[in-house]
């Protein structure tokens, strides 16, 4: 095991009716004037929206509505979102949504104290410290944003999809989590959910790291959860207790203890993130074709964890690892497939991929080498693509 820091200091108030909160908490933590951020309109429908910002002014905080956040969100609302808190002296942002709503009021929050481009901190320029302070009502068990340090916009010059990671300064203060805001979801985007938080968690567990056999067993064990639920919450949206579990998955699956004491991956991600930035999928339907590609990529080059994975997860026998870790890669497929997601370019709605230019942006945003499980060369990631066709 390697030696780490571990702080996750999002305060996560879950259940039925979490979302009423909203201004209890801020207050809590002084929050006086804040911008709420949401999406394309399902916060409205429900009365979330409402809910949420009336909960704030009834603590006596002035609220300022910021919405239209679209999936994969792009650096053009976040702009504007700085320009409104500078103009209104906002001092803290609420996100009503998922990933795409937390991730923009996470750049707005890191833009407003800063002085240039808070693209910059995107670009590498700088290390990301400060921000204004978050809070959260999650929508969409998914992205995970709820409780990581990450954001992840898509600059509309040259359609840049970047993750910025930090350690602690864009995470979440507080965290409201009600399963039953969940039910709404279609079907298509609870299944992308289950593959992105699965897909969060594989990233961390395959690693070359040794001997860290409580991280490898706190993922499989979250893993087999979210495998035992899926099947559930797809078959009866409105299960609140398969969806509870389900959403408490997404939240553990990012905040970092499925990763504690060794090397990452996180290729996958960035091969999706080219696919969602060019062609605007889902980020999860992108992961669930890309994913079981480059597994199947290392179940032919360095199969051990795989096969590892396939027999702790999903229960493979095979004694030979290299048939271990394709018949896991099997599995995972038609798991994804059992919740109707795409496992092919041309399920995803492409059936033509332009390689090339993935691989190229690819490489230019993460650099010639990339993985940490195995590193990864333009071929190999071109390879692995096109296992994806
Ligand atoms: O915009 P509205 O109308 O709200 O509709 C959304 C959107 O169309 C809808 N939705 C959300 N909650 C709903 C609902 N519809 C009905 N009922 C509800 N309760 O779902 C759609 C997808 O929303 P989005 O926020 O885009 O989903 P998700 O949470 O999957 O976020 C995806 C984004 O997060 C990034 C992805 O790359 C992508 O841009 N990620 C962020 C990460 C992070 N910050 O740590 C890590 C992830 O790996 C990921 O890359
Ligand atoms: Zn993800």
């Amino acid at each position: 095991m390697e030696n780490f820091t571990y702080c996750t200091p999002t305060r996560y108030v879950f259940g039925r009716g979490a979302e009423l909160k909203a201004g209890e908490e801020a207050a809590d933590i002084g929050m006086k004037k804040v911008l709420v951020v949401y999406g394309g309109g399902s916060a409205v429908r429900s009365g979330l929206l409402k809910k949420v910002t009336d909960s704030l002014i009834e603590a006596g905080i002035a609220v300022t509505e910021l919405g239209g956040v679209q999936p994969n969100p792009v650096d053009t609302l976040v702009y504007e979102g700085i320009d409104i808190c500078r103009r209104e002296g906002i001092d803290s942002l609420v996100a009503v949504g998922g990933g795409s709503v937390i991730d923009t009021a996470k750049a707005i929050a890191l833009g407003v104290p800063y002085e240039g481009d808070f693209w910059d901190f995107f670009a590498g320029k700088l290390p990301a410290t400060v921000a204004l302070p978050i809070g959260v009502v999650l929508t969409i068990p998914a992205a995970g944003s709820e409780g990581s340090g990450n954001s992840v916009i898509t600059k509309t010059d040259g359609m840049r999809k970047i993750s910025l990671r930090t350690e602690t300064a864009l995470r979440p203060k507080w965290a409201l989590l009600n399963p039953e805001l969940t039910f709404t979801l279609p079907p298509f985007q609870t299944a992308c959910g289950i593959a992105d938080m699965m897909a969060h968690i594989m990233e961390r567990y395959f690693s070359t790291t040794p001997d860290v056999e409580i991280t490898d067993r706190v993922a499989e064990g979250v893993l087999k959860a979210i495998i035992e639920e899926a099947p559930k919450v797809m078959a009866d949206p409105c299960n609140y207790q398969a969806r509870a579990n389900i959403m408490w998955s997404g939240t553990l699956a990012h905040n970092g203890i499925c990763g504690t004491g060794r090397r990452e991956d996180w290729t996958s991600h960035g091969m999706e993130h080219e696919i969602s930035a060019l062609y605007g999928v889902a980020h999860g339907a992108g992961l669930a074709v890309v994913f079981p590609a480059w597994m199947s990529y290392m179940a032919d080059h360095q199969p051990e964890k795989i096969a590892q994975y396939g027999r702790r997860v999903f229960g493979v026998e095979s004694h030979s690892d290299s048939v271990a870790a394709h018949e896991a890669v099997d599995c995972l497929k038609g798991f994804f497939s059992s919740l109707g997601l795409p496992i092919t370019f041309a399920e995803l709605g492409v059936p033509d991929p332009d390689i090339a230019t993935l691989v190229k942006k690819l490489h230019e945003n993460k650099g010639e080498a990339i993985g940490g499980y195995r590193t990864l060369k333009a071929a190999d990631t071109e390879e692995i693509y096109r296992r994806a066709l």
